[in-house]
């Protein structure tokens, strides 16, 4: 959707700053209609405006585009850097029909790199012609992102939970012809054109649970564990078949200095800079997809989120003993039912496993997180007694048996007394396995009392 405010409209625009945040970055539209009709829905382009509204973000927090000083305060380890596509290039394309072996040569050339170093990217946007993507400083985006994700109601979905925000801004000094293929995001965001010009294409995917692991623009090793959980919990299109025909349909539209676009996780989008430079800002915001929001009150709130999300944990020995506080009286005849944000896999089954995991035999993930937590919660668990590794091999098993149909048993999810469950474990039956390995499971959220 595209607003062109008429000029008494224009008029009343206010310059944007942290109080009037939300409001401010979708008017004149009103939050109601913005959250009926836009949000998570749509993406929405308000054209028109003067950039004079971004004066106290680009003064403020934006070091006065000082692009050494933004360099200098990004809140990200590395800075990215993409070069221009070479003449060069083009030539061994050519030739490489002529000769098989100039492909070879072509994959040499650098086309993007990573840097610590603030000077070097200042220097290859203002000499070599390329284009940077860095993250705001800590204090821009503490800021802004809270205050934004607060304004528009998001709850603890939007935060981790030491409070610190999962928001991030991001910050484009783009050169004409930088060119970000379709790809889909798994937040919500709000992308301010500064400076010059962008046309950005959009696509639908279809996607009713945008979440990480579906997007093929993601596609590392961190994200196993992500996909894991995805492909366990819910069903949905081959997004990476669905990649191949991005190209079809495509609606597009050019951002110009002063415009303001949102569009939602899951829409496929190609950006392109068509001015010589162009500056931008996006605000990318976490918010609890629908699917964990179905299960908020009853799944979302095991003791486990309310300790650090990373987690090491004995099996073997009670809660108590691994340090932590619990107490729920529990006999044979308690029911429980898998948790359906939990998944529980054999640390074996990565192909990679990561140094910390040594001493683990299988992790627990919960809810969904990004790259650089993998989860909100996440437990690794140390599982030396049988008993404890034939509840666990149990668990997977049943969790795996459930999932080729996961959006028939999401709603009638199967139960079982406690009881029960050590029958199926072909364990004899005793009061310490309800109380040391069964109440670790249910303390660590991956079953959950009916
Ligand atoms: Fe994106």
């Amino acid at each position: 959707m595209i607003i062109k405010p008429k000029q008494n409209i224009l008029k009343q625009a206010e310059v944007i700053n942290q109080e009037n945040l939300f409001e401010a970055l979708i008017f004149p539209m009103r939050r109601e209609e913005f959250f009926e009709k836009i949000f998570t829905k749509k993406a929405l382009v308000i054209k028109g405006f003067s950039s004079k509204r971004f004066k106290q973000i680009v003064e403020e927090q934006m070091f006065d585009l000082d692009l050494k000083q933004m360099c200098e305060n990004t809140a990200s380890e590395n800075i990215h850097i993409w070069f221009p596509k070479q003449k060069q290039d083009q030539q061994k394309v050519k030739s490489q029909k002529n000769n098989k072996n100039a492909l070879k040569d072509q994959d040499l050339t650098i086309k993007s790199i990573e840097t610590e170093d603030p000077d070097l990217a200042c220097v290859s946007y203002q000499r070599g012609g390329a284009s940077l993507y860095f993250g705001s400083s800590l204090e821009f985006r503490n800021i802004y992102c809270k205050s934004l994700a607060f304004q528009m109601g998001m709850n603890f979905g939007a935060y981790f939970t030491d409070f610190s925000t999962m928001g991030e801004i991001e910050t484009f000094w783009s050169r004409k012809g930088n060119l970000t293929d379709y790809h889909i995001d798994f937040q919500e965001n709000f992308t301010l054109q500064i400076r010059g010009s962008k046309i950005w294409r959009f696509r639908r995917s279809g996607l009713e649970q945008p979440l990480l692991g579906y997007t093929p623009h993601y596609q590392n090793t961190g994200n196993i564990e992500e996909q894991s959980k995805v492909h366990l919990n819910y069903h949905s299109i081959d997004i990476n078949k669905q990649y191949q025909n991005v190209r079809d349909e495509v609606y597009e539209v050019q951002l110009n200095e002063g415009d303001i676009l949102y569009h939602p996780a899951g829409i496929w989008h190609q950006v392109e800079c068509v001015s010589d430079e162009s500056i931008s800002i996006n605000f990318s915001l976490r918010q609890l997809r629908q699917l964990e929001c179905c299960y908020q009150p009853k799944f979302l709130m095991p003791p486990c989120l309310m300790i650090p999300r990373i987690l090491k944990f004995d099996l073997d020995k009670s809660v108590e003993k691994n340090g932590k506080k619990y107490s729920v009286n529990l006999n044979k005849d308690s029911i429980v039912t898998l948790n359906p944000f939990y998944t529980i896999n054999k640390v074996t089954d990565f192909p990679q496993i990561p140094k910390e995991l040594s001493e683990a035999q299988y992790v627990i993930n919960g809810l969904y997180g990004n790259e650089d937590f993998s989860s909100q919660v996440r437990v690794q668990i140390i599982a030396k007694s049988k008993q404890s590794q034939s509840i666990c091999d149990l668990l997977i098993k049943l969790e795996t048996k459930i999932s080729p149909q996961r959006e028939k048993t999401i709603a009638v999810r199967s139960q079982w007394t406690l009881g029960t469950l050590i029958k199926l474990s072909n364990l004899a039956f005793n009061s310490g396995l309800i109380d040391i390995q069964l109440k670790n499971l249910i303390f660590n959220g991956v079953l959950v009392l009916v």
